[in-house]
């Protein structure tokens, strides 16, 4: 893949259709009808339950004239039981498009369920680039929070209950066929969802602009990202006003698209082991290793760091030492306005696990688009000191 601006001999650039707009829930059934469906299996969480968006999405997708199976026992950083139990209720239900409502979890998960029940076996067997065989349901995904990014993207993310680590499945068809974001559903995201969902988004954004495999096409949706994230973030944690809510999902969405195609770097890497070991928040996680991992990466991204303070909402003098300043004191500055958590310690990462953490990151998918190389004991270092 070619990474230069103005190059793109090699370049290729998937993303599913986008509905997106305040009130747009409404069109939830209508989505799953125009993709052939008779029987929606609707894969939520109990908070979205609580909040009330699955009442409202469970009528809105019988107004369509649908039948409609409810599956929310969806838990944060989702489970192979989970999926599997979800795949055969499914098939139980004689169901015919999935519809995933909720964060990352909950999407996620419904793509874990798309995958085996068109595929078989066991959601390990999935683990890596490109070993579906078999295409997968119609499927719909509706994020409800303001950074997973996996409406629009190549990726799910399921735990290995057994292992205690994350699975990354890498394939274009878990990309789903509609994205549908409704951001009036983060008017009932509590504040600490806002910042840590947000910080994922900025990890997104900044890791695919970094990336080896980023394209002139990423970056131009890296960088909205970036620009919306830093206008409404803080913001959106302290006054929880509709149009900061909405800049974020917008910015989910560009940096969902952007990380689809270019992929990630060592914050994910490190994030998956961590995530996997301590059923820790994944935007928490992110939060506290990106300024580590950005100050590491940034002595071989020097061209790119002017567009990049600019993205962070900052004029950059066209001087790449200037620029990094820039950079690490934006990111600081706006990750501790959040009120983001700052260190491994605070989300419970115990000091000796930060070896076995360094060597299983090494093995992530997401290493290889990192643009400057680390082994094993970079990785540790990078741990001990976010720790
Ligand atoms: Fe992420």
């Amino acid at each position: 893949m070619d990474n230069t601006k103005e190059g793109m001999h090699h370049c290729k650039f998937e993303v599913p259709e986008i509905i997106f707009g305040r009130g747009l829930l409404s069109q939830i059934g209508v989505c799953a009808r125009r993709l052939g469906g008779h029987k929606v299996f609707l894969v939520s969480d109990q908070g979205l339950f609580d909040a009330g968006w699955v009442d409202k999405a469970l009528k809105y997708i019988m107004e369509a004239g649908l039948e409609v199976v409810l599956y929310d026992g969806i838990t944060s950083n989702p489970k192979d039981h989970e999926v599997t139990r979800g795949a055969l209720e499914y098939v139980r239900q004689g169901a015919d498009v999935i519809v995933g409502l909720g964060g990352g979890s909950s999407m996620d998960a419904a793509k874990g369920i798309a995958i085996l029940v068109s595929n078989g076996g066991r959601i390990q067997d999935y683990v890596g680039p490109d070993s579906i065989i078999r295409p997968l349901p119609p499927l719909v995904l509706c994020p409800t929070t303001c950074g997973t990014g996996s409406d629009v993207s190549q990726f799910a993310i399921i735990n290995d209950t057994e292992q205690r680590c994350k699975l990354t499945i890498m394939n274009r068809c878990v990309a789903p066929d509609i994205s549908l974001t409704d951001p009036d559903i983060l008017a009932t995201l509590p504040e600490e969802f806002v910042c840590t969902t947000a910080t994922d988004a900025l990890s997104h954004a900044l890791e695919a602009f970094f990336s080896v495999a980023s394209t002139s096409l990423t970056d131009v949706h890296a960088i909205k990202a970036l620009r919306l994230v830093s206008q409404s973030m803080v913001a959106a944690v302290r006054e929880h006003r509709p149009e900061d809510l909405e800049n974020l999902a917008r910015a989910s969405l560009h940096a969902g698209m952007a990380f689809s195609n270019s992929l990630l770097g060592i914050v994910h890497a490190l994030a998956h082991p961590i995530g996997g070991l301590y059923d820790a928040n994944h935007g928490s996680i992110n939060a506290i290793l990106l300024p580590e991992v950005i100050k590491y990466d940034i002595p071989v991204v020097a061209e790119k760091l002017p567009e990049l303070a600019w993205g962070l909402g900052h004029r950059a003098d066209g001087s790449a030492d200037n620029a990094a300043e820039i950079v690490e004191e934006r990111l600081d500055a706006m990750l501790e306005a959040a009120r983001a958590p700052r260190s491994l310690r605070s989300i419970g990462v115990k000091k000796e696990d930060l070896p076995e953490l360094a060597k299983k990151a090494l093995k992530d998918v997401c290493i290889v688009t990192s643009p400057r190389q680390a082994d094993e004991k970079d990785l540790l270092a990078l741990l001990e000191r976010a720790f």
